[in-house]
């Protein structure tokens, strides 16, 4: 089925002038870029948007970096766009992603790794709602 995913280009990859890269291989991928905006987040939003991860040890150093430049947040749409979306951006960790992977290519640690993406339609439906509205989404 055609689905739609969030994605967010992190600070340590917009520091470094990769949104375009990363842009390429989304859509290298199949995925269309539907709905874009680069914003900067305050330690506050990005604590809401990861409460999920609230009682995690790294929570504090998770909301403090993902507000320390901006980010790039995005809505990516194809078939199956989800699994396809984490397939390309490659496990958490960038010493366990493959070779090809965003993370295996760009990201610096499991803290700083370049791109997150929605890990299942109710919480794609979500994280698509926190950051656009419906009128920000032109498929
Ligand atoms: P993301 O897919 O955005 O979802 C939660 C984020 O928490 C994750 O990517 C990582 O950036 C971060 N994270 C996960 N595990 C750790 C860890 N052990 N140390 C620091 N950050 C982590």
């Amino acid at each position: 089925a055609v689905e739609r995913t969030l994605s967010i280009i992190k600070p340590d990859a917009t520091k470094r002038n990769l949104t375009g890269k990363i842009n390429a291989k989304f859509e290298d991928a199949g995925l269309r870029i539907v709905a874009q905006k680069r914003i900067q987040l305050t330690p506050a939003q990005a604590g809401k948007f990861y409460e999920v991860h609230a009682e995690r040890p790294f929570y504090g150093e998770l909301c403090d970096f993902m507000a320390s430049e901006p980010v790039v947040v995005q809505v990516l749409e194809g078939e199956g766009a989800i699994a396809k979306n984490r397939e390309v951006m490659g496990a958490t960790n960038p010493a366990d992603a493959a070779p090809g992977t965003i993370r295996a290519e760009f990201a610096e640690s499991v803290g700083e790794n370049s791109v997150h993406g929605s890990d299942a339609p109710e919480t794609a439906a979500q994280e698509i709602a926190f950051f656009f509205s419906g009128l920000e989404l032109v498929g």
